[in-house]
């Protein structure tokens, strides 16, 4: 049986916007967030708080949480490596922190600079500040299914660090096909593999759609009793370390998808449709969205 309803988490002032050849501006990234903001969106990834030498993009988020107009019902998310990047998420009043490990030792190395198990070392420190902020935190696991790097993932290795962020207080755990490889049977044992470590109810979706694969696999996690899946206006996105993959399903053809299934997710599409015109002008780039640009006619 499908859920009835589904958590939209938005990620394209984020994922979307890490990889640009030039980075957004300051007040491009504000007026996205405040668009995204107005849509019905509960939950927006809004920035990151990572080293400016890997990410450049992102420099700059604390600007940008400090100047957006913030909704009372919308939870606005950091992505935080280390302890320096907590702390700075907490200064600059994100609600929430995201931390990413892989499942793949390649890309580790590559993203962060360390091992797997080093990684979960240093989040240890990052998940005791949170708590003693009462600072809600997220995790990430990339490379579910393959890597750029590695190549192909076992369901077993993204059960293990699945298993150790939601150990470490992780409420969720969002699981990244970051090449965008997957195909509906390999995700349904990646999730099956993680189902035996945490329940389906503290697991989400996190599809890049390189191969055009992202909604079929939603539909199959949403067959497993998943009902959080991460997406991008626009179709933006993609990981700087991860060449090659593709932006992030888009949000649109999510919310389309979901109408579809008579799945609440309290999103407008109008309003979504309004952010991502916006963010596609700004840009000037064309959506990645078959929702968007079919509705735009
Ligand atoms: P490192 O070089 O090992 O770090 O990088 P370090 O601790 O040795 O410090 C080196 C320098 O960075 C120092 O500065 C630090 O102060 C500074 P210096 O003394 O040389 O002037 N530094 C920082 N600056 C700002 N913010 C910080 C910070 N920490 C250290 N938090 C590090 C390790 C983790 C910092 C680096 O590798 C990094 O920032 N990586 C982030 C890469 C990234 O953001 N990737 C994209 C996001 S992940 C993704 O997209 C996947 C996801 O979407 C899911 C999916 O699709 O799979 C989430
Ligand atoms: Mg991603």
């Amino acid at each position: 049986m499908l859920p009835e309803s589904v958590r939209i988490v938005e990620v394209g002032a984020r994922d979307g916007l890490q990889n640009l050849p030039t980075p957004a501006s300051s007040e491009t990234r504000v007026e996205l967030v405040n668009l995204l903001s107005q849509s019905g969106l509960q939950h927006i990834e809004t920035g990151s708080f990572v080293s400016s030498d890997y990410v450049p993009q992102m420099a700059g988020s604390d600007q940008v949480f400090k100047t957006i107009k913030r909704q009372s019902d919308v939870v606005y998310t950091a992505l935080t490596p280390n302890l320096r990047g907590m702390e700075d998420a907490l200064k600059a009043g994100a609600d929430e922190a995201a931390v990413f490990a892989s499942a793949s030792e390649g890309f580790s190395q590559k993203n962060i600079n360390c091992s797997i198990a080093e990684s979960l070392k240093r989040f240890e420190p990052v998940m005791e500040l949170a708590k003693q902020n009462s600072m809600p935190v997220r995790g990430y696991v990339s490379c579910i299914i393959s890597c750029p790097y590695d190549g192909a993932t076992t369901p077993r290795q993204v059960a293990e660090v699945t298993k150790a962020l939601y150990q470490m207080g992780c409420y969720e755990v969002s699981l990244g096909d970051t090449v965008g490889t997957g195909t509906p049977l390999r995700v349904k044992r990646v999730l099956e593999a993680c189902c035996r470590e945490v329940s389906i109810r503290h697991l989400a979706a996190h599809y890049h759609n390189t191969y055009g694969q992202a909604l079929a696999n939603i539909y199959a996690s949403l067959e497993e009793g998943l009902a959080v899946v991460d997406s991008a206006v626009a179709g933006l996105g993609g990981c700087p370390y991860a060449p090659g993959a593709s932006g992030n399903v888009a949000t649109e053809d999510v919310l389309y998808l979901m109408e579809g299934l008579n799945i609440t997710t309290g999103v407008q599409m109008n309003k979504l449709l309004e952010a991502a015109n916006f963010i596609c002008h700004q840009l000037g780039i064309r959506s990645h969205s078959n929702t968007g640009l079919a509705l735009n006619k």
